[in-house]
């Protein structure tokens, strides 16, 4: 089970690594431009190059910026050249729902040795069959699948199971986490990894009872010290 970050700034990246809780880090086109990388594929690279070295030998998933077949692979080899811990991101189908990226995902793992990050999923089929393609993470967003009326846990659940049973070998991360709880829920549902935004570390960690019993430790400290002076 793990955490990974959904970022991309430089010194989250550095602070969550600092702080050890982290083992990787995704990107997506939306989170860049969120992040601030503008300026296209220079600015992708400078990133993900920066982010790659940090967390190695945790892994950095980079998402290709266009649905054309021959666009895809040609991308995907190209950011798998710039650190040896990226891998790529490919969504589930296109975006009229054309199926290329499967053959895309598989012929990157099977042909070009590159890991594949099969994303924008919302079911536990899409999962499986992502995984039968031969890719190393198959990406569930659970908000999404939330926000759609959906319970994501049934999906991860059903998503774990099947891998399980046909022995197959793709990681499920969740993402799109939008409440603190989602993080031990669907770890506990069966993702082996989910993904959250840096705020939610803080999120997890600090709580208002601990605040309150260290404060009390400190001040108990001071009056002890205090209490030996005199
Ligand atoms: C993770 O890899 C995803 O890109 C991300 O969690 C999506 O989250 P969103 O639904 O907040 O865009």
């Amino acid at each position: 089970m793990a955490i990974f970050l959904d970022t991309g700034k430089i010194a989250e990246v550095e602070k969550a690594m600092r702080m050890g809780v982290i083992r990787g880090v995704t990107t997506n086109p939306t989170i860049l431009l969120k992040c601030g990388v503008t300026g296209g594929k220079a600015m992708i690279k400078k990133t993900s190059v920066e982010i790659a070295r940090l967390i190695r030998p945790y892994p950095l998933s980079v998402e290709v910026t266009t649905n054309d077949r021959a666009a895809m692979i040609a991308q995907a080899r190209e950011y798998a050249q710039w650190a040896e811990n990226i891998n790529v991101k490919i969504t589930v189908h296109g975006p009229q729902g054309e199926l290329e990226n499967f053959e895309v995902a598989h012929e990157l793992e099977t042909k070009h040795d590159i890991r594949v990050n099969m994303t924008a999923m919302m079911s536990a089929q899409q999962c499986l069959l992502g995984a039968l393609a031969g890719a190393t993470y198959v990406s569930l967003f659970g908000g999404r699948v939330n926000n759609m009326g959906y319970n994501c846990v049934e999906e991860i659940m059903k998503a774990r199971r099947v891998l399980d049973a046909q022995g197959l070998k793709a990681k499920i991360i969740v993402g799109s986490t939008r409440e603190i709880l989602n993080v031990i829920e669907w770890l506990g549902a069966g993702a082996h990894i989910v993904t959250v935004v840096p705020e939610f570390i803080a999120g997890m960690i600090v709580h208002p009872y601990s605040k309150e019993t260290v404060q009390m430790f400190l001040a108990d400290a001071r009056k002890a010290e205090e209490s030996l002076k005199t």
